[in-house]
Parts: C-alpha cells; structure tokens; sequence
C-alpha cells in the first residue's frame, strides 16, 4: 500500500470544485484506506426477503416505541404513593420501580437490536485496510470526512428505507423523550404550592389542628408506641425521638412514615446540669430546662448526626466530622457544616410526657434553592 499526499490525490483539482462522491473516495485515499472487498446485500432491490428483513429491522425499533412509551406512562401514572403490606394495593405499590426498570431496560435494549440487525442486514459488506496515521488529521481531512459520513449513509440504503427511518425516529424520540421526563420530571414542583405549609417547608412534627405530637422511640414495631419523659434520660444522655399523634395509633402507614421519614428523626439531649447555655435569638425558650432537641439530620449533606459526647457537649456528624455545640443552640463549631442544627420547642404534657411546641424552627438538612435561613 502507497501513502497518498493531498496533492497527488487532488492532482491539481480545487475541493470546492469536487462532488460529495469524489469527496468521499478522496478522502478514503487520503487517510489510506483501501476497499479490498465490497458487496451490496440486497443487490436485487424489493425482494420479499429484503422486505422481510426490513421489517424485523422496524419491529426492533417500534418495540423500542411502545416500551418508551410505556415507561413513560408508568413514569407519569403508576400509583407510586406507599402501601402498607396489609393494603390490597401494596403490591401495585411495590410494582412500581420494577415496571420502570423493565420498560426502560426494553427500550434501551429494542433500540440496540434495531441498530445491530440494521448493521447486519442492510450495511454493505466491506472489507477495508487502512495504514495507521500519527499526529493531527490535516484540514483536506476535515473536509472529506463529513462527506464520507454521509456518503457511507447514502451506500447504506438507509435513505429509501422509509420504514426502517421512521420506526427508529419514532423509538430514538420516545424513548428520548422517557428519559428526558425521568431526568428531569422530578424537578418541576412548586415549592411554593401550599405556601408556608407546602412539604418542603413542614414537617410530620408541625401540629394539625391542635392534636398534640408526643416524642416516641424506634422500638421496632411501629404499633409499639413508647413516649419518652423527662425521668427516661440520664444527665448527659441522648436519645433518638419520632413524633407520635393519638390519631395514628391504628394508621400503620402514618406510624411507618413518622419513623422512616427523612425529616423526622430528632436527637432529644439533656444537658448536664449547671451547663452554661446559649439561646438563639428567636428560638428563645424552645428548650425545656436541660432538655434540648435538634433535628439528627446534619445541615451538611444531609447524614445522621448519631454521635454526642456528655462532657463537650458536642454533637458529630461522621460523614464529614462536623461538629455542633449542643449548649449552643447546636451552633457548627467545626467541619464542613455551616448552619445550626434546627431546633424543635419542647414542651411536657399534663401527664408528664414531652411533646412537641410545634415544628422545626427552620428547614431540616441541607441548604435548597428557597430557603428562607
Ligand atoms: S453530612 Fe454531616 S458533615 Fe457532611
């Protein structure tokens, strides 16, 4: 094989002047490449059997249609809202990420066969070599390489198959448009719809017509309801907290999600006593005494902040180790964190039980787009 330069190929001839079809071939010259063998698969054109292999080419393609769409429609429908396993819908509920796997994974995977039983089927057979090049294609390259795409698309019959264009427009545009409204389906809310009740802003802590919210523990069993009071703690001590309606105590769905929620877990502390303490101005009296409660949810990115050492009063994030002063309003003292810890107001009921004075006293965990603090 002989390299070519640009000027031998061209032999005096201006690029502008040459036709796509000289283009192409000059640019297979330019970067060596010699077609040892070519021949068209269907060189006798509208056979039954081309017809055939046309169409198993398209139902590829309209598979990869019709399971987009079904994503799509699972995506925007299926009722994904949580069912408690005595619910008879519970198993609808549990349907509903596999569903979304399995369409999208068929799409995926229809759109992929289309394009290999195209490949297979209708691209000519060729047999090819080209001497390997070192350093940046020169600009003749760039010229001749756009024309040799498409006159490799030309070559390959794709043009007067209409069938096959349209089903894999269509499977390529569904399925595009599935994982277009997965992606970013999830983001178009309102935070603002329900104003300052709306859910990003309220937790299950915020009282609803006037019904008390008692601090529970996490026993295990969700019917298992275990209030905590003041006696429960040592000096010292922390516990892990969840609020507690009267009106749930039948609701196994409102007793799962009050212990499962992402902004529910609060961690209820008692300081030591005598121990110097500091406010935040706003949040005045939302302690009760000794007893301080924050949301466990680290104003960083959002882990557990498990951990409270009694003699610095220091509460600590493991993620990142931040750090925050439980005797000061759970203020970061160190680590990535750079907000408080938000504050629930405590209270003790008649009986003797802690309850809640209301919500958070701010968002729980980190920072989002609206926040007001
Ligand atoms: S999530 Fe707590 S320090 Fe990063």
């Amino acid at each position: 094989m002989t390299t070519h330069s640009p000027h031998d190929v061209l032999a005096g001839r201006d690029p502008a002047d040459l036709s796509r079809e000289e283009l192409a071939t000059l640019g297979m010259k330019l970067d060596d490449v010699e077609i040892q063998h070519t021949a068209d698969r269907w060189p006798v054109p509208g056979t039954r059997a081309e017809r055939r292999a046309e169409r198993q080419v398209a139902t590829w393609f309209a598979i990869t249609a019709l399971t987009g769409l079904a994503f799509l429609a699972v995506f925007m429908f299926w009722p994904w809202e949580y069912e408690s396993p005595g619910s008879d819908r519970h198993l609808v509920y549990l349907l509903y990420t596999p569903l979304l796997g399995l369409t999208l994974g068929l799409s995926v995977f229809a759109l992929g066969m289309g394009v290999f039983a195209y490949a297979k089927r209708f691209l000519p057979e060729e047999t090819a070599v080209q001497r390997r090049h070192d350093g940046p294609s020169p600009d003749l390259d760039r010229r001749t390489i756009a024309a040799q795409f498409v006159q490799a698309g030309t070559t390959s019959g794709i043009g007067r198959r209409r069938l096959i264009t349209r089903t894999a427009g269509l499977g390529a545009a569904v399925m595009g448009l599935g994982v277009g409204v997965f992606a970013l389906g999830g983001f178009v809310k309102n935070p603002w719809k329900g104003g300052d009740k709306a859910a990003l802003w309220t937790t299950p802590w915020a009282p609803v017509n006037g019904e008390k919210v008692f601090l529970r523990r996490d026993t295990g069993d969700p019917h298992d309801v275990s209030l905590v009071r003041p006696e429960d703690l040592d000096a010292g001590a922390m516990e892990t907290v969840f609020p507690f309606r009267e009106s749930d105590r039948e609701d196994e769905e409102a007793l799962v999600n009050a212990l499962r929620g992402s902004d529910t877990p609060v961690m209820l502390i008692r300081l030591r006593p005598g121990t110097p303490t500091v406010q935040r101005k706003g949040f005045e009296n939302f302690n009760y005494g000794d007893y301080w409660a924050f949301s466990k949810i680290c104003t960083h990115l959002g882990c557990p902040t498990s951990l409270f050492e009694q003699r610095s009063n220091r509460i600590l994030c493991p993620c990142h180790q931040s750090q925050f002063d439980a005797a000061h309003y759970a203020k970061p003292i160190f680590g990535p964190a750079a907000r408080a810890l938000p504050q629930l107001p405590l209270d003790v009921d008649e009986e003797g039980y802690f309850i809640a004075k209301g919500d958070f006293g701010e968002p729980v965990g980190p920072g989002f787009w609206e926040r007001k603090s």
